[in-house]
Protein backbone atom coordinates (compact mmCIF):
# COMPACT_ATOMS: atom_id res chain seq x y z
CA UNK A 1 0.00 0.00 0.00
CA UNK A 2 2.76 2.51 0.94
CA UNK A 3 4.94 1.87 -2.27
CA UNK A 4 1.36 2.01 -4.27
CA UNK A 5 1.14 5.26 -2.70
CA UNK A 6 4.65 6.59 -3.21
CA UNK A 7 4.18 5.54 -7.29
CA UNK A 8 1.03 8.22 -7.50
CA UNK A 9 1.96 10.80 -5.58
CA UNK A 10 5.28 11.26 -7.93
CA UNK A 11 3.19 10.85 -10.93
CA UNK A 12 1.19 13.53 -9.85
CA UNK A 13 3.48 15.92 -8.56
CA UNK A 14 5.54 15.38 -11.93
CA UNK A 15 2.75 16.10 -13.84
CA UNK A 16 1.80 19.30 -12.01
CA UNK A 17 4.57 21.12 -13.88
CA UNK A 18 2.03 21.32 -17.03
CA UNK A 19 -0.86 23.50 -17.47
CA UNK A 20 -3.74 22.59 -19.81
CA UNK A 21 -6.39 24.88 -20.72
CA UNK A 22 -9.43 24.63 -18.60
CA UNK A 23 -11.98 22.40 -21.10
CA UNK A 24 -15.30 24.19 -21.28
CA UNK A 25 -17.69 21.03 -21.52
CA UNK A 26 -20.31 21.67 -24.79
CA UNK A 27 -23.49 23.84 -23.81
CA UNK A 28 -26.77 21.77 -25.18
CA UNK A 29 -29.81 23.52 -25.46
CA UNK A 30 -33.29 23.16 -26.67
CA UNK A 31 -35.93 20.46 -25.46
CA UNK A 32 -34.59 17.35 -26.71
CA UNK A 33 -31.28 16.36 -25.62
CA UNK A 34 -28.93 13.17 -27.16
CA UNK A 35 -26.83 11.99 -24.50
CA UNK A 36 -24.62 8.61 -25.17
CA UNK A 37 -23.05 7.01 -21.82
CA UNK A 38 -19.88 5.60 -23.48
CA UNK A 39 -16.39 4.37 -22.80
CA UNK A 40 -13.72 6.37 -23.47
CA UNK A 41 -9.70 7.37 -22.65
CA UNK A 42 -8.36 9.86 -21.07
CA UNK A 43 -5.11 11.48 -20.35
CA UNK A 44 -5.01 12.48 -16.98
CA UNK A 45 -1.02 11.87 -17.23
CA UNK A 46 0.62 12.97 -20.62
CA UNK A 47 1.27 9.64 -22.56
CA UNK A 48 -0.42 7.96 -20.32
CA UNK A 49 -4.21 6.34 -21.24
CA UNK A 50 -6.46 5.62 -18.57
CA UNK A 51 -10.13 3.82 -19.55
CA UNK A 52 -12.96 6.40 -18.72
CA UNK A 53 -16.53 7.34 -18.87
CA UNK A 54 -18.00 10.11 -20.37
CA UNK A 55 -21.83 11.20 -22.03
CA UNK A 56 -21.20 12.33 -25.60
CA UNK A 57 -17.53 12.10 -25.14
CA UNK A 58 -14.56 10.48 -23.49
CA UNK A 59 -15.05 12.42 -19.69
CA UNK A 60 -17.82 14.03 -18.45
CA UNK A 61 -20.41 15.12 -19.90
CA UNK A 62 -22.15 18.41 -22.11
CA UNK A 63 -23.71 21.18 -19.81
CA UNK A 64 -27.41 20.95 -20.57
CA UNK A 65 -28.98 24.35 -20.79
CA UNK A 66 -33.10 24.27 -19.59
CA UNK A 67 -35.53 26.95 -19.37
CA UNK A 68 -38.11 26.91 -16.77
CA UNK A 69 -41.40 25.92 -18.17
CA UNK A 70 -40.20 24.34 -20.90
CA UNK A 71 -40.77 19.97 -21.43
CA UNK A 72 -37.62 18.17 -22.31
CA UNK A 73 -37.03 15.09 -23.16
CA UNK A 74 -33.80 13.16 -22.61
CA UNK A 75 -32.74 9.99 -24.64
CA UNK A 76 -30.05 8.49 -23.39
CA UNK A 77 -28.42 5.59 -24.42
CA UNK A 78 -26.05 3.21 -22.37
CA UNK A 79 -23.66 1.68 -24.88
CA UNK A 80 -21.22 1.68 -22.02
CA UNK A 81 -19.31 -1.93 -22.87
CA UNK A 82 -18.03 -4.45 -19.72
CA UNK A 83 -20.02 -6.48 -17.79
CA UNK A 84 -22.44 -5.35 -15.35
CA UNK A 85 -22.21 -2.01 -17.01
CA UNK A 86 -26.45 -1.31 -16.54
CA UNK A 87 -26.62 2.13 -15.27
CA UNK A 88 -28.74 4.93 -14.47
CA UNK A 89 -28.78 8.92 -15.12
CA UNK A 90 -29.76 11.08 -11.85
CA UNK A 91 -30.96 14.85 -12.38
CA UNK A 92 -29.46 15.93 -9.23
CA UNK A 93 -31.69 18.34 -7.71
CA UNK A 94 -34.37 18.36 -10.29
CA UNK A 95 -38.29 18.54 -9.09
CA UNK A 96 -39.51 15.64 -11.53
CA UNK A 97 -41.77 12.61 -11.04
CA UNK A 98 -40.20 9.81 -9.13
CA UNK A 99 -40.22 7.98 -12.45
CA UNK A 100 -38.05 10.39 -14.40
CA UNK A 101 -35.61 10.82 -11.46
CA UNK A 102 -33.29 7.99 -12.19
CA UNK A 103 -32.78 6.49 -9.08
CA UNK A 104 -31.37 3.11 -8.61
CA UNK A 105 -34.78 1.71 -9.82
CA UNK A 106 -34.89 3.34 -13.64
CA UNK A 107 -32.17 1.20 -14.79
CA UNK A 108 -30.20 1.89 -18.02
CA UNK A 109 -29.36 -2.19 -19.44
CA UNK A 110 -26.45 -2.01 -21.65
CA UNK A 111 -27.64 -1.50 -25.11
CA UNK A 112 -30.80 0.33 -24.18
CA UNK A 113 -32.18 4.06 -24.09
CA UNK A 114 -34.39 5.51 -21.50
CA UNK A 115 -36.07 8.21 -22.43
CA UNK A 116 -37.61 10.39 -19.35
CA UNK A 117 -39.69 13.44 -20.47
CA UNK A 118 -40.84 16.12 -17.47
CA UNK A 119 -41.34 20.13 -17.06
CA UNK A 120 -38.70 22.10 -15.61
CA UNK A 121 -39.98 23.39 -12.79
CA UNK A 122 -36.97 24.30 -11.06
CA UNK A 123 -35.89 27.95 -10.77
CA UNK A 124 -33.20 29.39 -12.17
CA UNK A 125 -29.73 27.64 -10.79
CA UNK A 126 -27.01 25.29 -10.91
CA UNK A 127 -27.55 21.37 -11.00
CA UNK A 128 -25.97 18.15 -12.30
CA UNK A 129 -26.71 14.89 -13.41
CA UNK A 130 -24.56 11.62 -12.80
CA UNK A 131 -25.19 7.89 -12.73
CA UNK A 132 -27.08 6.53 -9.35
CA UNK A 133 -27.05 2.25 -10.04
CA UNK A 134 -27.15 0.56 -7.31
CA UNK A 135 -23.85 0.29 -5.76
CA UNK A 136 -22.79 1.38 -8.68
CA UNK A 137 -22.79 5.30 -8.21
CA UNK A 138 -19.08 5.50 -7.45
CA UNK A 139 -17.52 3.52 -10.24
CA UNK A 140 -19.60 5.20 -12.65
CA UNK A 141 -19.21 8.84 -11.13
CA UNK A 142 -15.39 8.40 -10.90
CA UNK A 143 -14.65 6.91 -13.78
CA UNK A 144 -15.99 9.98 -15.42
CA UNK A 145 -19.94 10.33 -15.53
CA UNK A 146 -20.85 14.02 -14.81
CA UNK A 147 -22.48 16.82 -15.85
CA UNK A 148 -24.28 20.17 -14.98
CA UNK A 149 -27.18 21.51 -15.55
CA UNK A 150 -27.79 25.04 -15.71
CA UNK A 151 -31.62 25.97 -15.58
CA UNK A 152 -32.75 29.75 -17.05
CA UNK A 153 -35.53 31.65 -15.71
CA UNK A 154 -37.28 34.74 -16.25
CA UNK A 155 -36.31 36.12 -12.31
CA UNK A 156 -32.55 35.25 -12.96
CA UNK A 157 -32.78 36.78 -16.50
CA UNK A 158 -33.30 40.23 -15.15
CA UNK A 159 -30.94 40.27 -12.84
CA UNK A 160 -27.59 42.39 -14.53
CA UNK A 161 -25.55 39.03 -13.62
CA UNK A 162 -22.36 37.39 -16.02
CA UNK A 163 -24.28 34.87 -18.37
CA UNK A 164 -22.41 33.82 -21.40
CA UNK A 165 -21.62 30.66 -21.21
CA UNK A 166 -17.49 29.54 -20.99
CA UNK A 167 -17.05 33.60 -21.46
CA UNK A 168 -17.79 35.41 -18.50
CA UNK A 169 -19.83 32.43 -16.69
CA UNK A 170 -17.99 29.26 -16.36
CA UNK A 171 -18.86 25.74 -15.11
CA UNK A 172 -15.79 24.84 -12.32
CA UNK A 173 -16.50 20.76 -11.62
CA UNK A 174 -14.54 19.64 -8.83
CA UNK A 175 -13.18 16.25 -8.49
CA UNK A 176 -10.12 14.29 -6.70
CA UNK A 177 -9.40 10.72 -8.52
CA UNK A 178 -7.18 7.76 -7.08
CA UNK A 179 -5.20 6.07 -9.91
CA UNK A 180 -4.09 2.30 -9.29
CA UNK A 181 -0.50 1.47 -10.70
CA UNK A 182 -2.13 0.54 -14.00
CA UNK A 183 -3.23 4.27 -14.30
CA UNK A 184 -6.80 2.73 -14.04
CA UNK A 185 -9.21 4.69 -11.70
CA UNK A 186 -9.95 3.04 -8.47
CA UNK A 187 -12.94 3.55 -6.43
CA UNK A 188 -13.53 3.25 -2.47
CA UNK A 189 -9.93 4.34 -1.51
CA UNK A 190 -8.43 7.08 0.55
CA UNK A 191 -5.25 8.07 -1.80
CA UNK A 192 -7.73 10.55 -4.19
CA UNK A 193 -4.17 12.49 -4.65
CA UNK A 194 -5.08 13.54 -7.91
CA UNK A 195 -7.14 16.89 -7.97
CA UNK A 196 -8.91 18.23 -11.41
CA UNK A 197 -11.49 20.78 -12.39
CA UNK A 198 -13.18 19.76 -15.53
CA UNK A 199 -11.25 16.65 -15.98
CA UNK A 200 -7.82 18.20 -16.65
CA UNK A 201 -4.91 18.02 -14.13
CA UNK A 202 -3.28 21.70 -13.32
CA UNK A 203 -5.73 23.69 -15.30
CA UNK A 204 -5.81 27.52 -16.30
CA UNK A 205 -8.31 29.59 -17.08
CA UNK A 206 -8.17 32.88 -19.21
CA UNK A 207 -10.96 35.10 -17.99
CA UNK A 208 -11.33 38.51 -18.94
CA UNK A 209 -10.95 41.05 -15.77
CA UNK A 210 -14.39 42.11 -15.08
CA UNK A 211 -17.15 40.48 -12.84
CA UNK A 212 -17.24 36.82 -13.63
CA UNK A 213 -19.40 34.34 -12.79
CA UNK A 214 -18.42 30.55 -11.74
CA UNK A 215 -20.38 27.72 -10.96
CA UNK A 216 -18.62 25.47 -8.53
CA UNK A 217 -19.72 21.76 -8.18
CA UNK A 218 -18.07 19.16 -5.88
CA UNK A 219 -18.05 16.59 -8.22
CA UNK A 220 -15.84 14.07 -5.91
CA UNK A 221 -16.72 11.18 -4.57
CA UNK A 222 -15.97 11.69 -1.06
CA UNK A 223 -13.93 14.96 -0.68
CA UNK A 224 -14.76 18.21 0.91
CA UNK A 225 -13.02 21.51 -0.44
CA UNK A 226 -12.55 24.89 1.34
CA UNK A 227 -12.33 27.29 -1.44
CA UNK A 228 -11.23 30.80 -1.75
CA UNK A 229 -8.79 32.30 -3.87
CA UNK A 230 -4.89 32.57 -3.64
CA UNK A 231 -4.87 36.47 -2.82
CA UNK A 232 -7.86 36.01 -0.16
CA UNK A 233 -9.65 38.22 -2.06
CA UNK A 234 -13.45 38.41 -1.18
CA UNK A 235 -16.36 37.40 -3.53
CA UNK A 236 -19.77 37.14 -3.77
CA UNK A 237 -22.41 33.70 -3.20
CA UNK A 238 -25.59 34.62 -5.51
CA UNK A 239 -26.60 31.03 -5.50
CA UNK A 240 -26.53 27.37 -3.79
CA UNK A 241 -27.63 24.46 -4.75
CA UNK A 242 -31.47 24.93 -5.56
CA UNK A 243 -30.79 28.80 -6.72
CA UNK A 244 -30.34 32.65 -6.03
CA UNK A 245 -29.94 34.03 -2.53
CA UNK A 246 -32.01 36.66 -1.53
CA UNK A 247 -28.82 38.86 -1.48
CA UNK A 248 -24.92 38.25 -2.60
CA UNK A 249 -22.82 37.73 0.39
CA UNK A 250 -19.66 38.32 0.57
CA UNK A 251 -17.20 36.25 1.95
CA UNK A 252 -13.87 34.71 1.15
CA UNK A 253 -14.21 30.89 2.05
CA UNK A 254 -17.02 28.62 0.68
CA UNK A 255 -16.80 24.73 1.97
CA UNK A 256 -18.34 22.58 -0.81
CA UNK A 257 -19.33 19.33 0.11
CA UNK A 258 -19.94 16.29 -1.91
CA UNK A 259 -22.92 17.43 -4.60
CA UNK A 260 -22.95 20.83 -3.31
CA UNK A 261 -23.30 23.66 -5.88
CA UNK A 262 -22.48 27.40 -5.69
CA UNK A 263 -22.77 30.01 -7.83
CA UNK A 264 -20.36 32.90 -6.84
CA UNK A 265 -19.24 36.55 -8.37
CA UNK A 266 -15.58 37.47 -8.68
CA UNK A 267 -14.70 40.92 -9.49
CA UNK A 268 -11.43 40.56 -11.82
CA UNK A 269 -12.02 44.22 -12.79
CA UNK A 270 -8.73 45.60 -10.67
CA UNK A 271 -6.67 43.12 -12.54
CA UNK A 272 -4.61 44.01 -15.94
CA UNK A 273 -2.66 41.03 -16.49
CA UNK A 274 -1.00 38.33 -13.97
CA UNK A 275 -2.96 35.66 -12.48
CA UNK A 276 -4.13 34.66 -9.20
CA UNK A 277 -5.61 31.01 -8.01
CA UNK A 278 -8.69 29.18 -7.30
CA UNK A 279 -7.61 27.26 -4.39
CA UNK A 280 -8.61 24.40 -2.11
CA UNK A 281 -7.77 25.35 1.45
CA UNK A 282 -7.80 21.89 3.02
CA UNK A 283 -6.56 23.29 6.13
CA UNK A 284 -9.30 25.24 7.07
CA UNK A 285 -11.77 22.21 6.93
CA UNK A 286 -12.51 21.28 10.42
CA UNK A 287 -11.93 18.03 12.10
CA UNK A 288 -14.23 15.15 11.01
CA UNK A 289 -14.94 16.58 6.95
CA UNK A 290 -13.17 14.11 4.68
CA UNK A 291 -10.68 16.42 3.72
CA UNK A 292 -9.31 17.69 7.01
CA UNK A 293 -5.97 17.05 8.63
CA UNK A 294 -8.09 14.55 11.02
CA UNK A 295 -11.44 12.33 11.46
CA UNK A 296 -12.19 10.29 14.31
CA UNK A 297 -9.51 9.86 16.71
CA UNK A 298 -6.27 8.65 17.51
CA UNK A 299 -7.35 5.22 18.55
CA UNK A 300 -9.45 2.64 17.32
CA UNK A 301 -11.57 5.34 14.87
CA UNK A 302 -9.58 5.88 11.96
CA UNK A 303 -9.78 5.80 8.02
CA UNK A 304 -7.17 3.16 6.95
CA UNK A 305 -5.12 4.87 4.71
CA UNK A 306 -6.49 8.78 5.61
CA UNK A 307 -2.97 9.92 6.67
CA UNK A 308 -0.81 8.85 4.12
CA UNK A 309 -2.44 11.00 1.23
CA UNK A 310 -1.37 14.50 1.21
CA UNK A 311 -4.21 16.26 -0.28
CA UNK A 312 -5.65 15.59 3.23
CA UNK A 313 -5.40 19.17 5.69
CA UNK A 314 -3.80 20.71 3.09
CA UNK A 315 -3.96 23.94 1.10
CA UNK A 316 -3.56 23.43 -3.09
CA UNK A 317 -4.18 25.07 -6.38
CA UNK A 318 -6.89 23.96 -8.29
CA UNK A 319 -7.33 26.37 -10.97
CA UNK A 320 -4.63 28.72 -12.29
CA UNK A 321 -6.63 31.97 -13.50
CA UNK A 322 -5.13 34.71 -15.87
CA UNK A 323 -6.54 37.99 -16.19
CA UNK A 324 -7.30 38.64 -20.27
CA UNK A 325 -8.73 41.91 -21.50
CA UNK A 326 -12.24 42.74 -20.38
CA UNK A 327 -15.22 41.54 -23.03
CA UNK A 328 -16.42 44.59 -25.21
CA UNK A 329 -19.66 44.87 -22.56
CA UNK A 330 -18.67 43.78 -18.90
CA UNK A 331 -20.64 43.08 -16.14
CA UNK A 332 -19.11 45.67 -13.83
CA UNK A 333 -21.01 45.76 -10.59
CA UNK A 334 -22.08 42.93 -7.81
CA UNK A 335 -26.18 43.12 -7.28
CA UNK A 336 -26.35 43.12 -3.62
CA UNK A 337 -30.44 42.12 -3.28
CA UNK A 338 -30.95 39.54 -5.61
CA UNK A 339 -34.48 38.21 -5.17
CA UNK A 340 -36.62 38.07 -2.39
CA UNK A 341 -36.39 33.85 -0.96
CA UNK A 342 -39.65 32.05 -0.43
CA UNK A 343 -39.49 30.59 2.85
CA UNK A 344 -41.83 27.85 4.19
CA UNK A 345 -43.10 28.83 8.01
CA UNK A 346 -41.89 25.98 10.64
CA UNK A 347 -45.53 26.43 11.57
CA UNK A 348 -46.88 24.61 8.49
CA UNK A 349 -44.60 21.45 8.95
CA UNK A 350 -47.50 18.91 9.60
CA UNK A 351 -44.61 16.17 10.23
CA UNK A 352 -41.28 15.43 11.78
CA UNK A 353 -39.05 12.45 10.61
CA UNK A 354 -35.14 11.77 12.84
CA UNK A 355 -32.50 10.48 10.49
CA UNK A 356 -29.49 9.28 12.51
CA UNK A 357 -26.61 8.39 11.20
CA UNK A 358 -24.67 5.35 12.63
CA UNK A 359 -22.25 3.21 12.11
CA UNK A 360 -22.95 -0.53 11.79
CA UNK A 361 -20.63 -3.53 12.34
CA UNK A 362 -20.91 -7.01 12.90
CA UNK A 363 -20.46 -5.97 16.51
CA UNK A 364 -23.63 -4.30 16.14
CA UNK A 365 -24.12 -0.72 16.48
CA UNK A 366 -21.28 0.88 17.33
CA UNK A 367 -21.98 4.93 17.53
CA UNK A 368 -18.29 6.07 17.05
CA UNK A 369 -16.61 4.66 14.24
CA UNK A 370 -15.02 7.12 11.21
CA UNK A 371 -14.85 4.14 8.94
CA UNK A 372 -18.41 2.88 8.61
CA UNK A 373 -20.03 1.07 7.00
CA UNK A 374 -22.78 3.91 7.95
CA UNK A 375 -26.60 3.22 8.12
CA UNK A 376 -29.67 5.51 8.34
CA UNK A 377 -32.01 4.94 11.55
CA UNK A 378 -29.92 1.67 11.28
CA UNK A 379 -31.09 0.22 8.03
CA UNK A 380 -28.80 -0.30 5.36
CA UNK A 381 -30.91 0.65 1.47
CA UNK A 382 -32.58 -2.04 0.32
CA UNK A 383 -34.00 -2.22 -3.50
CA UNK A 384 -37.32 -2.92 -2.78
CA UNK A 385 -38.18 -1.83 0.82
CA UNK A 386 -39.70 2.13 1.54
CA UNK A 387 -38.26 3.31 4.43
CA UNK A 388 -40.58 6.71 4.24
CA UNK A 389 -44.34 7.26 3.53
CA UNK A 390 -45.08 11.07 3.07
CA UNK A 391 -48.36 12.36 1.82
CA UNK A 392 -48.41 14.62 -1.28
CA UNK A 393 -48.81 17.97 -0.52
CA UNK A 394 -47.59 18.20 3.06
CA UNK A 395 -44.90 20.10 4.56
CA UNK A 396 -42.47 18.27 7.17
CA UNK A 397 -38.89 18.67 9.31
CA UNK A 398 -36.62 15.99 8.60
CA UNK A 399 -33.97 15.88 11.51
CA UNK A 400 -30.67 14.62 10.51
CA UNK A 401 -28.09 13.36 13.48
CA UNK A 402 -25.02 12.68 12.91
CA UNK A 403 -23.88 10.00 15.76
CA UNK A 404 -20.57 8.74 13.94
CA UNK A 405 -17.02 10.60 13.62
CA UNK A 406 -16.94 11.73 10.28
CA UNK A 407 -19.44 14.33 8.27
CA UNK A 408 -21.43 13.49 5.85
CA UNK A 409 -23.44 15.11 3.34
CA UNK A 410 -27.08 14.68 3.17
CA UNK A 411 -29.18 14.44 0.16
CA UNK A 412 -32.62 14.32 -1.04
CA UNK A 413 -34.00 13.71 -3.99
CA UNK A 414 -37.42 15.48 -5.28
CA UNK A 415 -37.62 18.47 -3.67
CA UNK A 416 -35.24 21.02 -2.48
CA UNK A 417 -35.16 22.60 1.76
CA UNK A 418 -34.22 25.30 3.27
CA UNK A 419 -32.30 25.17 6.70
CA UNK A 420 -34.17 25.72 9.93
CA UNK A 421 -31.48 25.15 12.05
CA UNK A 422 -28.28 23.36 13.47
CA UNK A 423 -27.77 22.56 17.11
CA UNK A 424 -30.88 24.56 17.33
CA UNK A 425 -29.23 27.69 15.85
CA UNK A 426 -30.34 29.53 12.82
CA UNK A 427 -28.44 28.88 9.81
CA UNK A 428 -25.82 31.17 8.91
CA UNK A 429 -26.74 33.96 5.68
CA UNK A 430 -24.43 31.60 3.26
CA UNK A 431 -26.89 28.81 4.06
CA UNK A 432 -30.25 30.29 4.29
CA UNK A 433 -31.34 29.79 0.35
CA UNK A 434 -32.76 26.26 -0.90
CA UNK A 435 -30.84 23.47 -0.76
CA UNK A 436 -30.48 19.68 -1.49
CA UNK A 437 -26.97 18.75 0.67
CA UNK A 438 -26.09 19.55 3.47
CA UNK A 439 -23.07 18.53 5.48
CA UNK A 440 -23.86 16.95 8.21
CA UNK A 441 -21.11 17.02 11.22
CA UNK A 442 -19.92 14.56 13.74
CA UNK A 443 -22.14 15.29 16.69
CA UNK A 444 -24.24 17.51 15.03
CA UNK A 445 -28.09 17.68 14.06
CA UNK A 446 -29.61 19.84 11.34
CA UNK A 447 -33.57 20.47 10.81
CA UNK A 448 -34.45 21.18 7.42
CA UNK A 449 -38.34 21.81 5.98
CA UNK A 450 -39.47 21.01 2.93
CA UNK A 451 -42.63 20.60 0.90
CA UNK A 452 -43.91 17.54 -0.54
CA UNK A 453 -45.40 18.82 -4.14
CA UNK A 454 -46.49 17.68 -7.54
CA UNK A 455 -45.68 14.35 -7.77
CA UNK A 456 -47.15 11.17 -6.23
CA UNK A 457 -46.16 7.95 -7.06
CA UNK A 458 -47.41 4.83 -5.42
CA UNK A 459 -44.62 2.41 -5.73
CA UNK A 460 -41.64 4.33 -7.69
CA UNK A 461 -39.76 5.31 -4.35
CA UNK A 462 -37.18 8.55 -4.27
CA UNK A 463 -34.12 8.22 -2.42
CA UNK A 464 -32.20 10.09 0.51
CA UNK A 465 -28.55 9.13 0.95
CA UNK A 466 -25.42 10.51 1.99
CA UNK A 467 -23.61 11.67 -1.08
CA UNK A 468 -19.84 10.62 -0.30
CA UNK A 469 -20.54 7.95 -2.88
CA UNK A 470 -18.73 5.01 -0.83
CA UNK A 471 -20.79 5.55 1.81
CA UNK A 472 -23.98 6.15 -0.58
CA UNK A 473 -22.40 2.63 -2.60
CA UNK A 474 -22.30 0.96 1.39
CA UNK A 475 -25.51 1.23 2.16
CA UNK A 476 -26.15 4.70 3.67
CA UNK A 477 -28.68 5.38 1.90
CA UNK A 478 -32.98 5.02 1.69
CA UNK A 479 -36.42 5.61 0.20
CA UNK A 480 -39.17 7.45 0.07
CA UNK A 481 -42.94 7.37 -1.56
CA UNK A 482 -45.01 9.78 -2.01
CA UNK A 483 -48.72 9.19 -2.12
CA UNK A 484 -51.49 11.31 -3.24
CA UNK A 485 -53.89 10.85 -0.07
CA UNK A 486 -56.74 12.59 -2.40
CA UNK A 487 -56.46 9.88 -5.18
CA UNK A 488 -56.23 6.77 -3.20
CA UNK A 489 -57.98 7.61 0.13
CA UNK A 490 -55.09 7.05 3.02
CA UNK A 491 -56.94 7.72 6.06
CA UNK A 492 -55.22 6.77 8.46
CA UNK A 493 -51.62 7.89 9.90
CA UNK A 494 -49.58 4.74 10.18
CA UNK A 495 -45.93 6.37 9.78
CA UNK A 496 -43.26 5.78 11.89
CA UNK A 497 -45.11 3.95 14.44
CA UNK A 498 -45.59 0.66 13.43
CA UNK A 499 -44.22 0.68 9.43
CA UNK A 500 -47.02 -0.45 8.01
CA UNK A 501 -49.77 1.68 5.61
CA UNK A 502 -52.66 0.07 3.82
CA UNK A 503 -54.43 2.08 0.90
CA UNK A 504 -56.95 2.91 -0.37
CA UNK A 505 -59.35 3.20 2.44
CA UNK A 506 -61.95 2.95 1.50
CA UNK A 507 -61.18 0.54 -0.74
CA UNK A 508 -62.94 -1.25 -3.05
CA UNK A 509 -60.95 -4.30 -5.28
CA UNK A 510 -57.78 -4.58 -3.87
CA UNK A 511 -55.68 -3.74 -0.71
CA UNK A 512 -52.56 -2.53 -0.75
CA UNK A 513 -50.12 -2.65 2.06
CA UNK A 514 -46.79 -1.39 2.12
CA UNK A 515 -44.21 -1.37 5.42
CA UNK A 516 -41.51 1.37 5.88
CA UNK A 517 -38.86 -1.74 6.95
CA UNK A 518 -37.99 -5.11 7.42
CA UNK A 519 -39.59 -5.86 10.20
CA UNK A 520 -42.45 -7.72 9.02
CA UNK A 521 -40.94 -11.14 7.35
CA UNK A 522 -42.67 -14.03 7.14
CA UNK A 523 -46.56 -12.67 7.73
CA UNK A 524 -49.79 -13.97 7.26
CA UNK A 525 -52.30 -11.41 6.35
CA UNK A 526 -55.77 -12.10 7.34
CA UNK A 527 -59.21 -10.07 6.48
CA UNK A 528 -61.38 -10.63 9.38
CA UNK A 529 -64.93 -9.76 9.66
CA UNK A 530 -66.72 -7.83 12.50
CA UNK A 531 -68.26 -11.01 14.08
CA UNK A 532 -64.24 -12.36 14.09
CA UNK A 533 -64.43 -14.72 10.79
CA UNK A 534 -61.33 -14.73 8.86
CA UNK A 535 -62.43 -14.41 4.92
CA UNK A 536 -59.37 -13.96 3.04
CA UNK A 537 -55.77 -15.74 4.29
CA UNK A 538 -52.60 -14.91 2.17
CA UNK A 539 -48.97 -15.84 3.82
CA UNK A 540 -46.25 -13.20 2.33
CA UNK A 541 -42.36 -13.53 2.88
CA UNK A 542 -41.96 -9.95 3.21
CA UNK A 543 -44.21 -7.11 3.36
CA UNK A 544 -42.92 -4.31 1.24
CA UNK A 545 -45.66 -3.72 -0.92
CA UNK A 546 -48.40 -6.51 -0.82
CA UNK A 547 -51.82 -6.29 -1.70
CA UNK A 548 -54.56 -8.60 -1.24
CA UNK A 549 -57.44 -9.27 -3.07
CA UNK A 550 -61.10 -8.37 -1.48
CA UNK A 551 -63.21 -8.03 -4.89
CA UNK A 552 -65.51 -10.47 -3.30
CA UNK A 553 -66.19 -9.14 -0.02
CA UNK A 554 -69.43 -7.50 0.56
CA UNK A 555 -69.66 -3.54 1.26
CA UNK A 556 -68.91 -3.24 4.95
CA UNK A 557 -66.07 -2.45 7.59
CA UNK A 558 -63.38 -5.35 8.04
CA UNK A 559 -59.83 -5.70 9.85
CA UNK A 560 -56.90 -6.51 8.25
CA UNK A 561 -54.59 -8.81 10.78
CA UNK A 562 -50.89 -8.86 10.31
CA UNK A 563 -48.87 -11.83 12.07
CA UNK A 564 -45.32 -12.70 11.88
CA UNK A 565 -43.01 -14.19 14.23
CA UNK A 566 -42.42 -11.54 16.99
CA UNK A 567 -45.58 -8.59 15.69
CA UNK A 568 -49.38 -8.84 15.07
CA UNK A 569 -50.83 -5.56 14.18
CA UNK A 570 -54.74 -4.99 13.20
CA UNK A 571 -55.90 -2.25 10.82
CA UNK A 572 -59.71 -1.44 10.40
CA UNK A 573 -60.75 -0.79 6.44
CA UNK A 574 -63.80 0.07 4.96
CA UNK A 575 -64.92 -2.23 1.71
CA UNK A 576 -67.17 0.20 -0.64
CU1 LIG B 1 -26.44 13.39 -6.63
CU2 LIG B 1 -29.03 10.71 -5.20
O1 LIG B 1 -27.69 12.03 -5.95
CU1 LIG C 1 -30.08 13.75 -6.29
CU1 LIG D 1 -21.50 9.49 4.56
Amino acid sequence: MKKYFVITFLLFTKISLAQSPLPIPPLLSGTNFNLTIQNGVTQFYPGINTPTYGINGNLLAPTLLFKKGDVVTLNVTNTLTGNGNATTIHWHGLHVPASADGGPHQLINQGTTWQPSFKVLNNAATFWYHPHGMNKTDLHVAKGIAGLIIVKDTIESKINLPRTYGVDDFPIIIQTKDFDILHQIAISTQTDTAHMVNGVVNPYLDAPSQVIRLRLLNGSSGRTFMLGFSNNMNFHLIATDGGLLDSSQSMNRIQLSNGERAEILVDFSMFSGGNIYLKNFGSELAHGIQGADSVGDNSINFIPDYYTNPLNGSDYDLLKINFTAPTSSPVITIPAALTPLSVIPISSATFNRNFVFDTITEMGNVPNFAAGPFAINQKLFEMDSINETVYLNTTETWTLINRTMVAHPFHIHDVEFLIVDINGKLPPAYEKGWKDVVLVMPGDTIRFITKFEDFADDHIPYMYHCHVLHHEDDGMMGSFIVIDTTKNGVHELTRNTDGISIYPNPCNDELRITMDELRWKNSKLEVIDLLGHVLVMKEVFEIKNSSINIHNLSNGIYFLKITSNNNIITKKFEKE
